[in-house]
């Protein structure tokens, strides 16, 4: 274990996988959280190594700050991470995450966090690799835990692996499910509105808006992925509901959630522009729906729903004065919080949220495990 100084400061190696929205955020949150970090903690996080999909930044002594932030500029002109190949010079080695991970955990003399902030599928290697080194794993990314249950019942198990804002955005979600589980009360039900983009969508819809012109106005906005059907379908609702689920001790599989995407399977198959031209022929349909709602005094909401094992998402008609009526709330119904459920709400969108999720991941590490 590395002190550095009088101060003593524990000295974290960070590997960062990804260098996105929120990978951006977390960088820009541990660079002005040092004071606090060093002072409330104890510790400094030196983050040794950044990729994207070209490339990775590495120094096994820890990036200076002022290389973090350029590293966020960089990535905020959409150039690549890796500074050789920015300057057009030979760019570093085409490594694997796990290649880059051997490498950097060579070269420092402690244990580092692996944080996995990308949207990538297939990094389960990494995260176990990390995990056999002593590392202790940090994920926004939620495609690890969301997979077959064969794979992701390892780290559900782990108390080196942490993922809060795998679902809520940062809110306390994931801490709240633990602490319900950690004291043995029985959860019952869970549900919320698990997707801004989702959430977005049926306010506008509540406000008269027709479908297509909603989720036009939600892509013009940049709250989708690129190809908007990514959100309408659900699956990343999906994730989250098996993640909830399993946590609370369900080793479910995608097949135990019922999901309603919100366009028939034959658009599935168009080009992004074509959807989107397609998209007028749902609102009929859709404004039907708002309107049988409204006259029962309800408004629509995209659920997730786990309960005993099995889950639904999809669109479900709730009274316009319930709790989950408002953006990003989670009800969970306990042993104890039989009668009156126990509710998490915030604002609980966007990467600064999101990363600040991460980074009391990467202090909740170092206190209990690092
Ligand atoms: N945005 C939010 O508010 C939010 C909220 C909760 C959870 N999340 C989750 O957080 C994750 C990141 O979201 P984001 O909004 O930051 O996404 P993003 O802006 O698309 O950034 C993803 C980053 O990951 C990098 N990447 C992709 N595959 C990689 C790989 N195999 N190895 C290394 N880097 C790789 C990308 O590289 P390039 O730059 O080269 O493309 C990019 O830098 C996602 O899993 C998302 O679901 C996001």
């Amino acid at each position: 274990m590395r002190r550095s100084g009088s101060k003593r400061l524990l000295r974290v190696p960070v590997l960062l996988l990804g260098a996105g929205g929120v990978g951006g955020a977390l960088l820009r949150q541990i660079v002005s959280g040092r004071h606090s970090c060093a002072r409330r903690n104890g510790c400094r996080f030196e983050v040794v190594a950044v990729a994207d999909r070209r490339g990775a930044w590495v120094n096994p002594a820890g990036l200076s700050d002022a290389e973090l932030l350029d590293a966020v500029a960089a990535k905020g002109r959409g150039e690549p991470i890796d500074p050789a190949r920015r300057a057009g010079r030979a760019a570093s080695p085409g490594e694997s995450p796990v290649e880059l991970l051997e490498r950097v955990a060579s070269e420092v003399d402690r244990p580092g966090i692996l944080v996995d902030v990308t949207a990538a599928e297939g990094l389960e290697p990494v995260l176990d690799r990390a995990l056999e080194l002593g590392w202790g794993v940090a994920l926004a990314n939620k495609k690890a835990l969301a997979g077959p249950w064969a794979t992701a019942r390892r780290y559900f198990g782990e108390p080196r692996v942490r993922h809060e804002s795998t679902v809520g955005g940062g809110q306390p979600v994931i801490a709240t499910l633990r602490y319900l589980v950690d004291t043995n009360d029985p959860i019952r039900r869970m549900e919320g509105q698990l997707s801004g983009t989702l959430g977005f969508l049926c306010a506008r819809l509540e406000a008269g808006a027709l479908f297509s012109a909603a989720v036009n106005e939600a892509v013009a906005r940049g709250y989708t992925e690129p190809d908007p059907r990514e959100d309408l379908g659900g699956r990343d609702v999906l994730r989250k509901a098996l993640i909830l689920g399993r946590m609370a001790g369900w080793p479910m599989e995608s097949a135990d959630v019922e999901v309603e995407p919100l366009f028939p399977a034959e658009l599935a198959r168009l080009g992004v522009g074509e959807f989107l031209a397609a998209l007028p022929s749902l609102d009929g349909a859709m404004a039907a729906r708002v309107a049988a709602a409204r006259d029962e005094g309800k408004i629509l909401r995209y659920l997730a729903r786990v309960e005993e094992g099995r889950g639904s998402v999809g669109l479900v008609p709730i009274p316009a004065a319930s709790p989950l009526a408002g953006l990003k709330y989670v009800s969970f119904r306990t042993g104890r919080y039989d009668d009156e459920p126990l509710l998490i709400g915030g604002k609980g969108a966007g990467v600064e949220m999101t990363a600040a999720g991460v980074l009391g991941d990467l202090l909740g590490l170092v206190r209990e495990h690092l």
